[in-house]
Formats: C-alpha cells, structure tokens, sequence
C-alpha cells in the first residue's frame, strides 16, 4: 500500500511547522496539540471558536454517514478519479498531498484514497481530512486509521504553506485565500457544489415555492487568485430510497433547519419514484503562484 504519513502540518496559531512527538504535535513557539484517544488532533484553538461546539451536530453528522453509505453518491468521487487518471500517472514517483477542507465524517476522502491507491498503487499518497465539528472528526477517524483527522477551521488550516496537491471541498465553506496558500503552485482545488436541479423533487414538497431555477454557475469572483480549468456536471436519478434514506437525505441538508417541522413530515409521507442528484465539480488551480 502506498500511503505514507501526512507531515506537512503546521501551527494553527503562527504557522510555523508542527512535528509530532508521540502524541504531541508542537511548534518551535512550544505551541503544543494532544493527539485524542481515537487518533485525531485538535488543532482549533479556543480563541479560533464562534460557538461552544462549532459545525455539524451529532444528527447531523450520523445522517450524512448513513446515507453515504447507502453509495448513491459513489458517482462523485469515481467522477473525480476519472479526471486525475491522466494527471497521476505522468508522475508516478511523485508523492501526492491531500486534503479534504470540511472533511464531516470523512466518507469521501476515506473513498478517494481507496481508489487512488487501488488505480495509482507506485504513487504514495498522504491524506488529511479536517473538519470544525469534532462529532464530524471523531467519526471520521473511526473510519480509517490511515488518514490523518484533524478538528480545524478553513480560515485557519493548520497546513503548511503550498504543501498540497489536491484539495478537496464538498458541499462546504471554502476560505479562498487560505486555500489558495496551502496549494502548491499546480495544485488543484476540486469545489463541489449542488446544481440547480439536485434535491428538486424533495425542495417541491418542502417549500410552498422554490427559488427559481437558475442555471448553475461558479462565481469566480470569489475565487479571484484562482483560475478556471473545468467544471464537471453529473446528475443523477436515486431510486428505491427507503424511508431513512430519505429522512437521512433531508436531516444532512440545511432543509431540516430551513424547512417547517409539518412540510419536512409531509414530505416523509411521499413516495418518490426517483430523486435527482445534480452535482457540479469545479476543478480551479491558483493562478501566477511562482
Ligand atoms: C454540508 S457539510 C459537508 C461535509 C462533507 N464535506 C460531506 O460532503 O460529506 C459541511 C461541513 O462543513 C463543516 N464546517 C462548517 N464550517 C466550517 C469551517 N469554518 N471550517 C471547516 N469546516 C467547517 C461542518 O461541520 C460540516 O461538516
């Protein structure tokens, strides 16, 4: 197996380089991080912290998890192989760094690697997925002992400056500017978002009316020290979802906060026949990085 540890780590408080010691990640500023019982490190210093205990809550976290692995989503990280299949292998002996920005419980990048070793078994690879929620970290590191989990925030990634091949960022909140830092200069930044037909059949019901349907399109206005390489659409029909698939789907989505406790019941009561995934991969890399 050709994964190797990821030791590019850096302080979440001055950016300094972090090394480990046993269980203890220090800075040369004695800035120091115990590695939990379950194998993550917290590196989200108090001061870092809106709220007693940031990010997805438990429910959350445990709906998203189960409906993951259900493998209606499979598509999306097999999509994004497909895309690096002729990128690797024109480097094979080049280590390849990477990180999930907003891990949650760590399904995809726990997918990517299983994957890339399998496709890219001469290429080592190093994997950090960190998240704001630590409910998200604990049960991502329950499911791979191999990659490294961290609780972090995005708007100050305890990773060392343009250290990173590939950084990942599903469904989350990126910090382009912190992003852009911790990528080498032909890194990629893969961004996947919803398009505007994912969940419709769900958002009719939910909603007594739903935004109109825009065309999908990345602004790349927010991403000004980034340039465009590709976006990757795919949709997909899910069918024969079961009832707690179905709550799952609805309780890992902002609607179980945005929608009324009545409609999110009456749209348990449904029965679709299929529900679409509409999922856009934006592939960006920083531009003019010497
Ligand atoms: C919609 S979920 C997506 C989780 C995961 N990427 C997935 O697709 O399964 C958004 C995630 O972002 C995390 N999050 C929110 N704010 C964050 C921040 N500032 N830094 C890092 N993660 C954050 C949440 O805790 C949550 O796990």
């Amino acid at each position: 197996m050709s994964v190797i540890p990821f030791d590019r780590f850096a302080c979440p408080i001055d950016l300094s380089s972090l090394t480990q010691t046993n269980t203890v990640f220090s800075c040369a500023q004695k800035h120091s991080f115990d590695q939990s019982q379950k194998g993550y490190v917290n590196l989200l210093p108090v001061q870092f912290k809106k709220t007693k205990d940031p990010g997805d809550n438990q429910e959350m976290v445990l709906a998203r998890k189960s409906f993951l692995e259900t493998g209606q989503y499979h598509f999306i990280m097999d999509t994004i192989i497909d895309f690096l299949s002729g990128i690797v292998s024109s480097h094979p002996s080049e280590p390849i760094y990477c990180v999930d920005a907003g891990c949650g419980e760590g399904y995809y990048l726990d997918r990517f690697q299983n994957l890339f070793v399998r496709q890219f078994p001469n290429t080592p690879l190093a994997c950090l997925g960190y998240d704001i929620s630590k409910e998200a970290i604990k049960k991502a590191s329950a499911r791979s002992k191999t990659i490294h989990w961290a609780v972090a925030t995005n708007a100050h990634i305890p990773v060392l400056s343009q250290s990173v091949d590939y950084l990942f960022c599903f469904f989350g909140f990126p910090v382009p500017s912190e992003f852009y830092r911790i990528l080498k200069k032909d890194g990629l930044l893969f961004l996947v978002d919803p398009g505007e037909k994912h969940l419709l059949e769900i958002r009719k019901k939910l909603y007594l009316k739903i935004k109109k349907e825009t065309p999908y399109h990345l602004n790349m206005d927010k991403f000004p020290q980034f340039k465009h390489i590709k976006t990757i659409s795919r949709i997909k029909q899910m069918e024969l979802l079961s009832d707690t698939d179905l709550f799952n789907l609805i309780a890992m989505t902002p609607h179980i906060h945005r929608a009324s406790a009545e409609k999110i019941q009456t749209t348990l009561r449904c029965s679709f026949p299929s529900i679409t995934a509409d999922i856009r991969i934006n592939v960006l890399s920083p531009a003019d990085k010497s």
